[in-house]
């Protein structure tokens, strides 16, 4: 039921900041110590590697997972997409780890690199939104996402809880392997922020309606750019319009433009640049100067701590490695208002389906 929402996909964005709040209390004590079960814990403990592989979507959110098991578990990380993966193994560490992103459990591409994995007894987890799907019940290890049913084709809320399950994961392999970093990191609090972080962007939706109709009306190609986990967002966020707006939109790290894609830039071209990083905040900056000084028209989405006047939208400033939860609320809304001015069909894009069950 949409209740009041003339959309599932608004309803999902809307619905984001509970399912944080869900995942704190479904994955930690009263103590703030994450809680994860033992066995899982040990397995990820004696990997020497992780990989994580996934879609669409959830490839973004691993993207995202990557600097946090890096950061505070100490444990080296790669991320592939299962349609490549399946096909083209790479060399694999000596004790690898495999874990499945997956809204549905049903992607055919990560079954098969999952049905590989464990005939050659490589341990397997599943992080997913339906626990008694296929990948969940043929892994060793499942995580429930708590994201509630996603309906909309356009995946949103299961983003953010695959982004926080990973965090929620990483802190507790942390903890169990006495990392510095980990005893240093407060997931109770920084999720607590980011669930709020994310209303203070479903409540300035008027603005982002105003944003996306500014930037995008009468346009067919789109860039987004950033650094770092702002690359990942960017990704996300252009998958996220091409989905549901048919926008041709391409996410870049900010950097490589110059390094060929610039080249598209003409007068009025959109150009959304997330600056949430403080480390790379000013090399974003000239980036984007570089994209308008082509008569590009850029948006730049900068976090509080690292807002300049002018910035077409500011974003409550969080530990930077989960920036991403808040960022990609902004994007995710973008792409809502640009399909909803083109009167399209926001929930069922043509073309897509919800799970994709052929390879
Ligand atoms: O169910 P999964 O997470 O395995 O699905 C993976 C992709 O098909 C999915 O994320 C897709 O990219 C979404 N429609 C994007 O919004």
């Amino acid at each position: 039921d949409k209740g009041p929402y003339p959309f599932y996909m608004l309803k999902e964005i809307n619905e984001q900041p509970i399912v944080m709040r869900r995942l704190l209390a479904a994955y930690t004590k009263a103590d703030g110590q994450v809680e994860m079960p033992a066995a899982l814990l040990s397995a990820l403990a004696a990997a020497d590697r992780l990989y994580i592989v996934a879609a669409g979507t959830s490839y973004h959110a691993g993207l995202i997972g990557k600097p946090l098991f890096e950061s505070l578990a100490y444990v080296p990380v790669e991320v592939h997409l299962a349609s490549e993966f399946g096909y083209h193994l790479p060399l694999l560490s000596a004790h690898p780890l495999f874990i499945f992103l997956t809204q549905s459990g049903e992607t055919a591409d990560i079954r098969e690199v999952l049905v590989k994995v464990k005939k050659m007894g490589a341990p397997t987890l599943t992080i997913t939104n339906v626990v008694t799907s296929t990948l969940a019940r043929e892994a060793d290890h499942v995580l429930a996402l708590h994201a509630g049913p996603e309906i909309a084709v356009a995946s949103t809320k299961a983003y953010t809880a695959q982004v926080a399950v990973e965090a929620l994961l990483a802190k507790a392999l942390g903890d169990f392997k006495g990392t510095e970093a980990a005893t240093k990191f407060d997931v109770t609090h920084w999720l607590s922020m980011a669930a709020a972080g994310q209303q203070t962007l479903i409540d300035q939706q008027a603005r982002l309606h105003e944003l996306a109709t500014t930037l995008f009306a009468g346009q067919d190609r789109a860039f987004y750019i950033g650094r770092g986990s702002d690359h990942a967002v960017s990704l996300e966020a252009a998958l996220k319009l091409k989905e549901i707006s048919y926008v041709h939109a391409e996410g870049f790290a900010a950097g490589e433009l110059k390094h060929g894609t610039i080249a598209l830039i003409e007068p009025g071209t959109p150009t959304v640049a997330f600056v949430t990083d403080p480390l790379t905040a000013a090399r974003t900056r000239s980036n984007a100067e570089e994209v308008a000084a082509r008569g590009g028209h850029v948006a730049i989405i900068a976090t509080s701590d690292l807002a300049e006047v002018g910035d077409d939208l500011v974003v409550p400033a969080i530990e930077p490695r989960l920036t991403p939860l808040v960022a990609i609320v902004a994007g995710q809304l973008l792409a809502y208002f640009t399909s909803l001015d083109r009167g399209y069909d926001v929930d069922r894009p043509r073309n897509l389906a919800k799970s994709v069950t052929v390879e």
